[in-house]
């Protein structure tokens, strides 16, 4: 089986989206980390940062990814910070690791239109928050074997660039 693909960058850089749309272009399966997480918790993850706190949740993310250790053919689209969580990064080192990119502001104009619970943005100044995280989170995204621009850049055509650049790719 081919490696896994393993997309990480900052919330609304469109890894989930890019995932779905790379993985049906190669006839794969795409896994969310947060949707597993969320299943296996039986709560959403708001109710999961709610009760259990960010290091409840880190502990979670590192068991879901755990569980992936020994998959292959996968497209996985990670949380924001997947990367940064010790023991992740490396459970996954056998696959393809590619940082989608976004300028912060770019990400908060996509997560402000997806309503979609996140609990580390939540409150006032979405952009300003990201911008925080990039600079905490950069060099461990910059741990990605490759990278795509996706600022200004539509899905479909980052999901081309992903296919282009990882293994197994038959796209241009
Ligand atoms: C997080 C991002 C979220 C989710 C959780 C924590 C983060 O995923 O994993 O809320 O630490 O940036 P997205 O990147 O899909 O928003």
């Amino acid at each position: 089986m081919p490696r896994n693909i393993v997309l990480v960058g900052l919330p609304g850089a469109g890894k989930t989206t890019v995932a779905r749309l790379v993985a049906a272009a190669l006839g794969r399966q795409a896994v969310d980390l947060d949707d597993m997480i969320a299943e296996r918790a039986g709560r959403s993850i708001a109710e999961i940062f709610e009760t259990l706190g960010e290091s409840g949740f880190r502990a979670l993310e590192r068991a879901a990814t755990d569980e992936l250790r020994h998959r292959d053919g996968l497209v996985v689209a990670t949380g924001g910070g997947w990367a940064t969580n010790p023991g992740c990064m490396e459970a996954l080192a056998a696959s393809d690791v590619i940082y989608l990119v976004v300028d912060p502001d770019e990400a908060a104009a996509r997560v402000a239109g997806q309503g979609t619970a996140r609990p580390l943005l939540a409150g006032a100044d979405a952009a300003q928050k990201i911008r925080e995280l990039l600079a905490r989170r950069e060099a461990s995204y910059l741990l990605a074997g490759q990278r795509v621009d996706t600022t200004g850049v539509g899905t479909e055509i980052v999901a081309e660039r992903v296919l282009a650049l990882a293994s197994g790719g038959s796209h241009p």
